[in-house]
């Protein structure tokens, strides 16, 4: 029998294996605009832009970086990047963007907990990660400890996500109520999820599809930072999110975002946390 810790991975790598050719096909991530497009950069670093500030010169770090869009994005905006992530197919597709796009953006086959060991050790100015990245990590104060050994003191994190109020919600009701039908705080027992779809727009018909997942609180996220010895400078709740998320109750904006057509304030879809690394 697998090990646990084995069979999460490898459930949830065969689920990423198999998407990631869809989604670089995908008009969603419209991978032919970069190529396209020397200046283009994703919707989701586009949103970022006012928050996260100047980042030319930084040498940054994508953890969970799939097919590289945000990542080449981050590059445009000039920085020194390197990307990250356990699919070898997203990182096939990520190299084969840069391939095609001519871009200086190197990409790195790991699982985030072993970053620091597949990066040789490096300590970098940025780590960035966001939209869809830690719900696939059983615990957030591994993820904190290795943000953590990636960052040079001063250095520091950029994190939008989805947030844990969204997580928890069920997600396929017909009467547009609100409903806590997943947990809020993180468990040691995964979610366990089938789904035969994606978020994108695609025609590709896929096979694995049970995956295990994870919530995590805000203030355990938080807590698990302060921890690893970094300052939190930001922390901004945002209604909404780039992608449906609550399919049927949402409404999309001409940013590419989308809220709770009803009442959106309700909701806290999404966040920017910014940290620095103290010592
Ligand atoms: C939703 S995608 C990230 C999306 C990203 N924000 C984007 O749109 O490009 C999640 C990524 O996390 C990666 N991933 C999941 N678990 C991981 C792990 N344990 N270590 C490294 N990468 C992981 C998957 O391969 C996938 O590429």
């Amino acid at each position: 029998m697998m090990r646990r810790v084995d069979e999460y991975l490898n459930l949830n790598r065969a689920n990423w294996d198999e998407r990631a050719p869809a989604h670089a096909t995908s008009p969603d991530y419209n991978v032919q605009g970069f190529i396209d497009d020397p200046a283009f950069i994703s919707a989701v670093v586009r949103f970022d832009r006012p928050l996260i500030g100047d980042v030319s010169g930084l040498r940054g770090v994508h953890l969970q970086c799939h097919i590289g869009t945000d990542t080449v994005s981050l590059h445009r905006l000039g920085a020194r990047m390197t990307g990250l992530d356990f699919s070898s197919v997203a990182i096939e597709q990520a190299r084969a963007l840069v391939a095609r796009s001519g871009e200086d953006v190197s990409f790195v086959e790991s699982d985030v907990y072993d970053a620091a060991s597949a990066l040789g050790g490096e300590r970098y100015d940025l780590v960035f990660t966001g939209i869809g990245a830690l719900g696939w990590l059983p615990s957030i104060s591994r993820w904190a400890a290795t943000v953590a050994d990636l960052l040079r003191p001063g250095g520091r994190l950029f994190i939008r996500e989805g947030h844990p109020m969204l997580w928890s919600l069920a997600d396929a009701r017909t009467d547009s109520l609100l409903v806590v039908d997943f947990p809020y705080f993180e468990r040691d027992e995964p979610i366990v999820w089938v789904g035969a779809g994606t978020y994108v727009e695609t025609d590709a018909v896929f096979t694995a599809n049970t995956t295990h997942e994870w919530n995590h609180a805000l203030g355990e996220i938080v807590t698990a930072l302060v921890a690893q010895g970094l300052q939190i400078t930001g922390l901004v709740e945002h209604d909404s999110v780039p992608w449906e998320a609550l399919p049927g109750l949402m409404s999309k904006d001409d940013g590419g975002e989308w809220r709770l057509t009803d009442r959106p304030w309700r909701l806290a879809a999404s966040y920017t946390l910014q940290a620095v690394k103290m010592t």
